[in-house]
């Protein structure tokens, strides 16, 4: 039997003056070594509380990580507006509190992420990377939930999990495929420009701090008279902007997964705070027939001459975390979360990913993940007749009546709000119950001008990348999609076709796809293959 009375700090543990181990029932840990037994030797005894409650704990350790963007790293700071752009103020615009003045400084939790890799993949993958930015504003939380790529693959949250399945591990050898890639976006020519843009150099940042952020869909903006733009929002970072090819990404991720962690944590530390300037590009709240393609397009980018960017503020951050888990791991960002004075457009993927990601926080977190100090309102007073589940730990009802969990009450309870000054804004908007794509899908026109855009060496990197990686795919998946590439630029066609073998001639008589719509101008083209 050990003798409890004799037992001190074991040799080279300290001294008795350190907090004592407990359980979470508070109950003193005195021997942390070996479970309870009958006799030196065992068996063990089932209510051994201390030991039983250690390991269960323990095996429950892990929540599911996020179906996508599970790595990532969050950090926090603060967001701080300029109030006006030259003579206008921004509240001409919007009447969100976190414009309204010039220096007025509004804490923000940011989590940078990749996309397709597990928990604890490489930081140094060509990938996505995710730039989710929550504002604790005095009217609640906003998060914009942004990439470091201004454009998507897709247009419609119907394909979301489509485009995911390709990207991510098959689903029999659990191995990434660009077989199974390519086999995907050659059906979805709507991905042309995201893919220039993602086996670019841009496609891995050297690091989280040296990258840009983009909302990438279309949100709106609304005054004090109801009156709303649709806005595209872009954070630019003052470190600038450094991409890495495949040779340095190799020889990074040979001794190092999470660099850009690292990065982000040792520069905050040393005080050197990455800071980016936040800019909006608008124009105004309708279908613009005028342009070549839809405003609600998340594939395509709004040309800065006619839409110039405006600055509106700037984001620095200055602190990191104290637990990884509770503030990275259960940090839940959404596109549903918005504050007055900012709204959402019609943008079929922002709706889509407005249901998705309050829907698998509360299957990944738990129904009450909005409780948690990383998520809830920490600067508006949150008051709601919501009530238990799993892990509810808050009193939120606020009022003095806590037992009126129900609106409306003669006896008292919460109250309703005071109505917005407009509720009713935007154009009127009418149709037809269907399913349509969006008129104007101009799916080559952007991504060849991007191409045309590079530099020589980031043109070859494209190339190489395209070839190495299509080779891999089934003959007629490589064929399309140099066909695919000879509509978006002539010469990216040209080149990826010499580097697999494909002469132009070879693919002159597969026909449009019946998912798209071509232009004059890609018409002309096709014409000319043959
Ligand atoms: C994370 C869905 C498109 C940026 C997620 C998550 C889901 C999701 C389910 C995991 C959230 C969590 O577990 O907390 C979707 C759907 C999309 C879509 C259905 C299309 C319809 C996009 C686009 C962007 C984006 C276009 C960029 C503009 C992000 C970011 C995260 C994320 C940054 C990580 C947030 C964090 O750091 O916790 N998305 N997504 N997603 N998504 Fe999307």
């Amino acid at each position: 039997m050990t003798d409890v009375a004799s037992k001190g700090p074991a040799e080279g543990q300290g001294s008795d003056d350190r907090p004592v181990l407990t359980n979470r029932q508070g109950h003193q840990v005195y021997d942390n070594q070996n479970q309870r037994t009958v006799g030196a030797r065992g068996p063990a005894t089932l209510e051994n509380y201390q030991f039983l409650e250690k390991i269960s704990h323990f095996d429950r350790e892990r929540i599911p990580e996020r179906v996508v963007h599970a790595r990532g790293v969050t950090t926090y700071g603060f967001f701080e507006s300029y109030g006006r752009w030259g003579d206008e103020p921004i509240s001409r615009f919007t009447r969100a509190k976190v414009f309204a003045e010039q220096g007025k400084r509004t804490d923000v939790a940011v989590r940078f992420s990749t996309v397709i890799g597990g928990r604890d993949s490489s930081e140094a993958a060509r990938d996505p990377r995710g730039f989710a930015v929550k504002f604790y504003t005095e009217d609640g939380n906003w998060d914009l939930v942004g990439n470091n790529l201004a454009v998507f693959f897709i247009r419609d949250a119907i394909k979301f999990p489509d485009v995911i399945h390709a990207l991510k591990p098959d689903p029999v050898s659990h191995e990434q495929k660009p077989a199974r890639i390519f086999d995907f976006m050659s059906q979805t020519p709507e991905c042309m420009h995201m893919l220039v843009n993602l086996f670019s150099p841009r496609g891995i940042p050297a690091d989280y701090r040296h990258m840009q952020g983009f909302g990438v869909n279309t949100y709106k903006w609304v005054n004090a008279e109801g009156e709303t733009v649709l806005v595209k929002y872009h954070w630019l970072p003052k470190q600038g902007v450094h991409s890495m090819t495949e040779e340095d990404a190799a020889a990074v991720q040979a001794h190092d997964l999470g660099h850009a962690t690292k990065d982000l944590y040792e520069a905050i530390r040393r005080g050197e705070f990455p800071e980016w300037e936040l800019v909006v590009q608008m124009m105004s709240d309708d279908e613009h027939p005028e342009l070549d393609f839809d405003p609600l397009d998340d594939t395509k980018v709004w040309p800065e001459q006619e839409f110039p960017p405006k600055p509106v503020g700037r984001m620095v951050l200055d602190r990191v975390p104290d637990n990884y888990f509770a503030e990275n791991e259960q940090a839940s960002f959404g596109t549903g979360v918005l504050v007055d004075g900012l709204d959402f457009s019609d943008d079929k993927m922002l709706v889509g990913r407005t249901f998705s990601y309050s829907d698998t926080q509360r299957h990944r977190v738990g129904p009450n993940y909005l409780q948690l100090p990383v998520n809830r309102a920490k600067h508006a007073s949150v008051a709601t007749n919501q009530r238990d589940g799993q892990m509810a730990y808050d009193n939120s009802h606020g009022g003095e009546n806590p037992e009126v969990n129900y609106e409306p009450s003669i006896t008292g309870g919460l109250r309703e709000g005071h109505y917005p000054t407009h509720d009713e804004q935007g154009p009127v908007i009418e149709g037809r119950l269907t399913r349509k794509r969006l008129p104007r899908t101009n799916d080559y026109l952007q991504a060849g001008q991007r191409y045309q855009l590079m530099q020589a060496w980031e043109k070859d990197d494209l190339v190489a990348n395209f070839v190495t990686l299509i080779s891999q795919a089934a003959r007629p998946v490589q064929e399309r999609m140099v066909w695919h590439f000879l509509l978006v630029d002539n010469e990216l066609g040209l080149r990826v076709g010499e580097g697999l073998g494909i002469q132009p001639g070879e693919v002159a008589h597969l026909r449009p796809l019946a998912s798209q719509d071509l232009t004059e101008e890609d018409h002309r083209r096709l014409a000319n293959l043959g």
